[in-house]
């Protein structure tokens, strides 16, 4: 068995301050919807996202609809290939709804970029972006985010979601994976 030592540089993020956080935005997002009339569309990514968004949702205190994505534009690797592939689409028709996108991360801004543009594209009354992390050093295209958890630095991280080649996801902490693990 390996243990957390064996993968995690360092914790950034422990269970506790992500909740107080998710407490944090989930209330903003309550109170700048508060006028809503529709039920708020709020698009999980998967699956890097499904745990913070389980999160965010189960403390709005306005009406919402779930639906769910999947986007990818990676590998089973740490580099982006820079292009975006809709793998999953809605099963809501976006026209006229106010969509709030929630991601894990926003690492080159090329997937949230598309997306974003997308929804719009098809007619959505308005577009928000949710991110759990900001990873803005890396930046290549601009992006626009409405709700942020936490600026993290030019690390690869993982945890409460967040995988290496579909591993650590289940880690209720956010990490910085050894580089040792990925650059074998
Ligand atoms: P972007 O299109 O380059 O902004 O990539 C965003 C996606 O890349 C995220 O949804 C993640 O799936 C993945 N990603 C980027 N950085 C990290 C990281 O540090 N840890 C885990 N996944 C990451
Ligand atoms: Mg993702």
């Amino acid at each position: 068995m390996k243990t957390k030592e064996d993968y995690i540089e360092k914790v950034l993020y422990s269970e506790e301050e992500i909740a107080e956080r998710v407490k944090e935005i989930s209330a903003k997002i309550s109170e700048d919807y508060k006028d809503i009339k529709k039920p708020l569309l709020t698009v999980g990514i998967l699956n890097g996202a499904v745990i913070f968004y389980t999160d965010i949702v189960r403390r709005l205190s306005i009406p919402v609809h779930f639906d769910f994505m999947i986007a990818s534009s990676y590998d089973a690797n740490t580099q982006s290939s820079g292009k975006v592939n809709i793998l999953k689409n809605l099963d809501n028709d976006p026209k006229g709804r106010d969509i709030l996108l929630v991601e894990d991360i926003i690492d080159s801004g090329t997937t949230m970029n598309y997306l974003v543009n997308y929804f719009k594209e098809k007619g959505a009354a308005s577009v928000k972006v949710c991110t759990l992390l900001d990873k803005p050093s890396r930046r290549k295209v601009e992006v626009k985010i409405d709700y942020c958890g936490f600026e993290v630095p030019d690390e690869f991280i993982v945890g409460y979601g967040l995988d290496f080649a579909q591993h650590y996801r289940q880690l209720p902490y956010l990490g910085i994976l050894k580089r040792s693990v990925y650059s074998k």
